[in-house]
């Protein structure tokens, strides 16, 4: 099949469309437990890049289990493939020129590097939202953790699954001891030389 599928050379790149936006585009990729805080303050990044004027799409792992990977389950397997859609989704986005945020508990280190390929090293920015299993479990946003030590859930990610944490991110975040705001100001921080084009 792949042998004869040959991509049409288009006439307008992902530079253009990143000269048209005036900033780059890239994926900020926030891994951690379920409740860590990865969607809140990828939500309050974002908010923070539109005031600026760039342009953004969110990811996430609740809203696309519920369309595109909704036939993925929460195996080894399927997760995997979940985090490759994604991974894949991203990059379409990085070449249509936004900055991507994605928010997925990721937990397998052979996938996010395999997002790192996908979507090129220089594109991808892993932030890690450490916040611990017992402060996920105590904050229970949505009942999970108290199903999995029930048995009513199965592979649950930091009881009955494995997280393994990212052993050098680019940015860490300890949502224990640190505020939305801090966090929202140190990711930005980061990112702020990679959004301007001259240092692409
Ligand atoms: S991932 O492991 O494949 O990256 P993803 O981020 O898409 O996971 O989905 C995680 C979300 O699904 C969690 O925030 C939680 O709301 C829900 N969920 C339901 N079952 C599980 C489970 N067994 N393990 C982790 N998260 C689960």
């Amino acid at each position: 099949m792949q042998k004869n599928i040959k991509p049409h050379t288009y006439k307008t790149s992902v530079d253009d469309r990143r000269a048209a936006n005036q900033h780059n585009s890239f994926l900020l990729w926030f891994t951690g437990l379920s409740g860590s805080g990865k969607s809140t303050i990828a939500n309050a990044v974002e908010i923070e890049l539109q005031r600026q004027g760039i342009k953004t799409y969110s990811l996430d792992g609740d809203n696309v289990r519920k369309g595109i990977n909704k036939d993925l389950s929460f195996s080894p397997e399927d997760r995997t493939e979940n985090i490759r859609r994604i991974a894949e989704i991203s990059n379409l986005m990085i070449d249509a020129g936004l900055v991507v945020l994605a928010a997925f508990v990721s937990p397998y280190k052979k996938d996010r590097d395999n997002i790192r390929n996908i979507v090129k090293d220089v594109n991808f920015v892993e932030i890690f939202v450490n916040t611990s299993i017992g402060e996920c479990e105590r904050r229970d946003v949505k009942g999970l953790y108290q199903k999995a030590r029930t048995g009513e859930i199965k592979n649950m990610t930091g009881i009955s699954a494995p997280y393994e944490a990212p052993i050098n991110p680019d940015v860490e975040i300890k949502t224990e001891t640190e505020s939305v705001e801090e966090a929202v100001a140190r990711i930005l921080k980061f990112i702020e030389p990679r959004l301007n084009l001259k240092n692409e």
